[in-house]
C-alpha cells in the first residue's frame, strides 16, 4: 500500500514527519555523508545566536544510563556567518530548513529573527527558550511563562517565518507555557529540550561535567517527553506539536505521533547511529503500511488514549 508521510506544520509541508533534532546534526554538513538531506522531514539547526558563542569548557558531555548529559553551551558561529556560510549548503542539499535561534535578551531573540527574515531558504523559526535571561538574574525563558512571552511576542514582531517555541519538562505546568507563548503568537510548540540533571564522578570526587549540571537526553527521558506531548496537544489540538526526546526507532517516533505529536526530531540517536533519521523514516512507512494506515494524521486518529 502507498504510505503518504507528509504532514504540515505551520503551514510548511514536510516531506515526511521526522527532523533532525537542533545541536545533534550541526549544520548537516557533518552528517550529509550519511544521510540525504532532502529526503529528511527538516533539519533543525544548531541554535544560532547575534554573535558568535565558543560554547562551555570540557568536559561537555558525559554519559549516563539510556542517555547523556550536555553542556555545550550554544556554541555556533553566529547569525551573520551561519548565513553566508552554512545555509546556503543546507538550500543546495535540498534540505527544509528549520533554524533555531537563541538570545540573552528578548531584543536579542528578535535581531536574529531580523536577520533571518531576509532568508527564503529558512522555511521555519525554532525558539530555543531554554537559555538564561541576562536581564532576570540567569532565569532559564521557558521556566517562565512571561519570560516566554515577551521572547515569543518579540520574535513575531519582526518574523519572516512561522515561529516554533521549544518547551522545557523544568517546569510544573507545561501547558499554562505552551498557552502563553500560543497567544503571543507561537505556530507549533516543540516538547522537549534537555532535562536539566548532574553526575558526579565518585572517583575524582568532581561533577562529571566541567559546568557541572547539563541537559538530560536520549532514551532516558522518553516517557516524560511523551507526556509533555499528550499535555500540550490535548489542550491546545488546533497548534501543531514536534515531539521530541530519545527517539531512536520508528516505535519510538510513533508513540509521540500517537500522543498528539505531528512531526518528532531525532536528537541524541544521530550520535549512536548517524543514519537514525532515515532508519526512523523507513521503519514509519513500514509501521504504517503495516496497520493498514495511508497517512501520518491515519496513525494519530487511531489513538485511544484519553483522560
Ligand atoms: C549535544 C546536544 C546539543 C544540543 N543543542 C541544542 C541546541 O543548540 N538548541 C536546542 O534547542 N536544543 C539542543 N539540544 C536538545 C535537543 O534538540 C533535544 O531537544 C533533546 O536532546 C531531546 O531529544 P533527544 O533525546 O532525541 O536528544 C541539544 C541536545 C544535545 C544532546
Amino acid at each position: 500500500m502507498t504510505v503518504d508521510l507528509s504532514v504540515d506544520v505551520a503551514g510548511v509541508r514536510l516531506p515526511t514527519p521526522v527532523m533532525a533534532a537542533s545541536g545533534c546534526f550541526g549544520f548537516g554538513r557533518e552528517l550529509s555523508g550519511f544521510v540525504d538531506l532532502a529526503g529528511l522531514g527538516a533539519v533543525v539547526t544548531k541554535s544560532v545566536s547575534l554573535e558568535p558563542r565558543r560554547g562551555r569548557p570540557t568536559p561537555r558531555m558525559a554519559e549516563t544510563p539510556s542517555g547523556m548529559l550536555n553542556a555545550i553551551g550554544l556554541q555556533n558561529p553566529g547569525v551573520e556567518a551561519y548565513c553566508e556560510r552554512e545555509l546556503p549548503f543546507l538550500a543546495d542539499a535540498g534540505a527544509r530548513v528549520v533554524t533555531s535561534i537563541v538570545g540573552h535578551t528578548p531584543a536579542e531573540f528578535a535581531q536574529v529573527a531580523a536577520r533571518l527574515a531576509r532568508e527564503d531558504a529558512v522555511d521555519l523559526l525554532e525558539v530555543n527558550l531554554s537559555c538564561p535571561n541576562v536581564d532576570h538574574r540567569g532565569e532559564v525563558f521557558a521556566t517562565s511563562p512571561e519570560a516566554a512571552t515577551e521572547v515569543i511576542a518579540a520574535v513575531k514582531a519582526v518574523a519572516g517565518q512561522p515561529v516554533l517555541a521549544k518547551l522545557t519538562a523544568d517546569v510544573t505546568d507545561i501547558v499554562a507555557v505552551a498557552r502563553a507563548v500560543v497567544e503571543a503568537g507561537a505556530d507549533g510548540l516543540v516538547c522537549i529540550n534537555t532535562l536539566l540533571g548532574m553526575a558526579v564522578d565518585v572517583r575524582a570526587r568532581r561533577p562529571k561535567l566541567a559546568a557541572v549540571t547539563g541537559g538530560l537526553s536520549g532514551p532516558a527521558i522518553r516517557p516524560v517527553a511523551v507526556r509533555c506531548t499528550w499535555q500540550v496537544a490535548t489542550a491546545l489540538p488546533e497548534v501543531p506539536v514536534i515531539g521530541t526526546g530519545g527517539i531512536t526507532t520508528a516505535e519510538d517516533a510513533a508513540e509521540f505521533l500517537l500522543a498528539g505529536a505531528t512531526a518528532v526530531a531525532v536528537g541524541t540517536g544521530n550520535f549512536a547511529d548517524p543514519e537514525a533519521t532515515t532508519a526512523v523514516t523507513t521503519g514509519l512507512r513500514e509501521l504504517l503500511a503495516a496497520g493498514g494506515l495511508g497517512s501520518v494524521p491515519e496513525l494519530t486518529a487511531t489513538f485511544k488514549g484519553g483522560a
